[in-house]
C-alpha cells in the first residue's frame, strides 16, 4: 500500500512539513522524482532544517527513507545534508537507502544548466541551477551515469567519456568557468556515497509492500511544474504528479491508495513562466512579507497571488487527488477581503480549463470575493474553533474541486495542523 503527498501548484506548498507530520504512520518514505532543486522545510526540535535530497521522514527513528530511481542525485548536496541530519542523531545506516538506478548529477550537468540558462537570456526558465534539466536529458538521451555505476571498476572511464561530451557542448556555449573544485568535491563525496546503503530500489520497496509495510511517496516541485502537464516550457524536467510514483519507484498503479494534494491557501511561484493570479502590487508584496515567501533552495523572492481554482482542479484531475491539505491558511489572517480565481477570460471567452500553453495568451483571471476572517488562527487546534469565514472559504474550495480539504495547516510547526471531519 502506497500513499502519496505531492504539490498541486508551482511548488513550495509545504509538502515537507506535512510529510514530516504524517511520517510516523509509515514504515518507508520515498522520494520518487526531482533532486536538489527541491527545498522542503521542517522544524525539528525547534530548529529549521531544509531538505533537498533526503526524504522528509528522516527525523523519525522508525521510518526508513528511500531515494528512489526517479530522483536525480547530487553527491555533494547529499553529503552536506547527511552531515546536517546526523547532527540530530539520525542513523544513516538504519534510515537512509538509495536506489541503484538513481541518476547522478555531475559537476558538468550543473555547468550545462548555467550555460543554457545564460544562453536563453530573457527567456530563461529561472532554473535553480542545480543541474536538473541536463541530468534528465542524459537519462532520456541514454547517456547518464547511475548510483549503481559508482560500484563498477570502470566508473572513472565512463565519467571521463561523458565529461568530454559535456565539455564539447560547454565549449559551444563559450562557457569557461573553472569547475575543478566542484569535481574534486564530487569525487570525495562519491567515496561517502559508496559507503551508504545502495539497494535495488524496486525490490526494496515492493518486498516491503508485500510484507505489509506502509509506504509514503513524497513529491517534489508541484503539478504545474510537471514536464508533461505543467506550464511548459517553464517547468522542471521530471514527472511531479502521481503517475511519477509508478515510474519513479517501480510500483504498480493499483498499489496507490490515497493521493494527498497540498496547496497553499493562496498561490506562489518562483522562477519564470505564466502565473495568471499573480499580484504585482501591494497585496502581492504583503503576501510575500507575511508568508516569508523566499525560495528555500535559492533564496529568490517568490511571486505571490490569489488561489487559482482552475489550475487546482486541473491538478486534482491529473493526479487523482483523494484529499486536500491547505497550508499557510494563517498567512491570510489579516486580510479584509480574499479572492479566488474561478475562471479565466481568454480573448473575451470564459474558460474553466487550462489551455495547452499559457505563455502566448493574455489570461485574465475571474475572481469571486470572500470576506476575510481577521483573526489570529495560529493557535487553533480544532475544526470547531475555525472562524466561520474560513469555513466558508474552505467549503467553496471543496465544492469547486469536488475533493475535500482534509487538513488545514495554520503555522510552520509540526503541531499546527487541524484535521477536518
Ligand atoms: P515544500 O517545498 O513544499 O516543502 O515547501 P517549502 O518548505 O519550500 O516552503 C513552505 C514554507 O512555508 C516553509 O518555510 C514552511 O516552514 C512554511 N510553512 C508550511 N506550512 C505552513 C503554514 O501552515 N503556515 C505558515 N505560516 N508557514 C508554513
Ligand atoms: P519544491 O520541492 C518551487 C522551479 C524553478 C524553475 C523551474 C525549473 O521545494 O517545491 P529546475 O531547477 O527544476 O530546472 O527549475 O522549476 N522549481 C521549483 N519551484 N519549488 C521547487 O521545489 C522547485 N523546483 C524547481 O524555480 O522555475
Ligand atoms: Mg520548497
Amino acid at each position: 500500500m502506497v500513499d502519496v503527498i505531492l504539490g498541486l501548484q508551482w511548488g513550495d506548498e509545504g509538502k515537507g512539513k506535512i510529510v514530516d507530520f504524517v511520517a510516523p504512520n509509515y514504515d518507508i518514505v520515498a522520494r520518487f522524482q526531482g533532486g536538489p532543486n527541491a527545498g522542503h522545510t521542517l522544524y525539528v526540535e525547534g530548529k529549521k532544517v531544509v531538505l533537498h535530497q533526503v526524504p522528509s521522514g528522516v527525523f523519525h527513528e522508525k521510518t526508513i527513507n528511500l531515494i528512489g530511481s526517479g530522483v536525480v542525485l547530487d553527491p555533494i548536496t547529499l553529503r552536506k545534508e547527511c552531515n546536517t541530519v546526523t547532527e540530530f542523531g539520525v542513523n544513516l545506516k538504519k534510515q537512509l537507502f538509495i536506489s541503484e538506478r538513481t541518476h547522478l548529477i555531475l559537476p558538468t550537468h550543473r555547468a550545462l544548466d548555467k550555460a543554457t540558462e545564460i544562453s536563453k537570456g530573457n527567456e530563461k526558465i529561472g532554473s535553480t541551477l542545480k543541474g536538473i534539466g541536463p541530468t534528465y536529458m542524459d537519462k532520456t538521451g541514454r547517456n547518464g551515469l547511475r548510483v549503481g555505476d559508482i560500484l563498477d571498476k570502470n566508473f572513472t572511464t565512463a565519467y571521463i567519456k561523458l565529461r568530454l561530451k559535456h565539455q564539447r557542448i560547454l565549449d559551444s556555449y563559450g562557457f569557461n568557468e573553472d569547475i575543478s573544485t566542484w569535481e574534486e568535491e564530487f569525487f570525495e563525496d562519491l567515496e561517502f556515497l559508496r559507503k551508504l546503503n545502495i539497494v535495488n530500489g524496486e525490490y526494496f520497496i515492493n518486498n516491503g509492500i508485500t510484507a505489509g509495510k506502509k509506504v509514503l511517496a513524497e513529491g517534489a516541485q508541484g503539478s504545474m511544474l510537471d514536464i508533461d502537464f505543467g506550464t511548459f516550457p517553464f517547468v522542471t524536467s521530471s514527472s511531479t504528479i502521481s503517475s511519477g510514483v509508478c515510474s519513479g519507484l517501480g510500483v504498480a498503479p493499483q498499489k496507490i491508495r490515497e493521493v494527498l494534494g497540498v496547496t497553499k491557501a493562496y498561490c506562489t511561484r518562483v522562477g519564470s513562466g505564466p502565473f495568471p493570479t499573480e499580484l504585482e502590487n501591494e497585496t502581492g508584496e504583503l503576501l510575500r512579507k507575511i508568508g516569508s515567501e523566499f525560495g528555500a533552495t535559492t533564496g529568490r523572492p517568490r511571486r505571490c497571488g490569489w488561489i487559482d481554482l482552475v489550475a487546482l482542479k486541473f491538478a486534482c484531475m491529473i493526479n487523482g487527488v483523494t484529499k486536500i491539505v491547505m497550508t499557510k491558511a494563517d498567512i491570510l489572517d489579516s486580510f479584509e477581503t480574499l479572492q479566488m480565481c474561478t475562471a479565466y477570460q481568454i480573448d473575451n471567452k470564459r474558460v474553466e480549463e487550462i489551455p495547452f500553453q499559457m505563455t502566448r495568451l493574455n489570461i485574465k483571471p475571474e475572481y469571486q470575493s470572500f470576506a476575510g476572517w481577521n483573526t489570529d488562527t495560529t493557535a487553533i487546534t480544532s475544526e470547531k474553533k475555525l472562524p466561520e469565514s474560513m469555513q466558508r472559504y474552505v467549503a467553496f474550495i471543496n465544492q469547486y474541486l469536488g475533493v475535500k480539504v482534509k487538513y488545514i495547516s495554520n503555522g510552520p510547526g509540526r503541531e499546527q495542523l487541524i484535521e477536518l471531519a
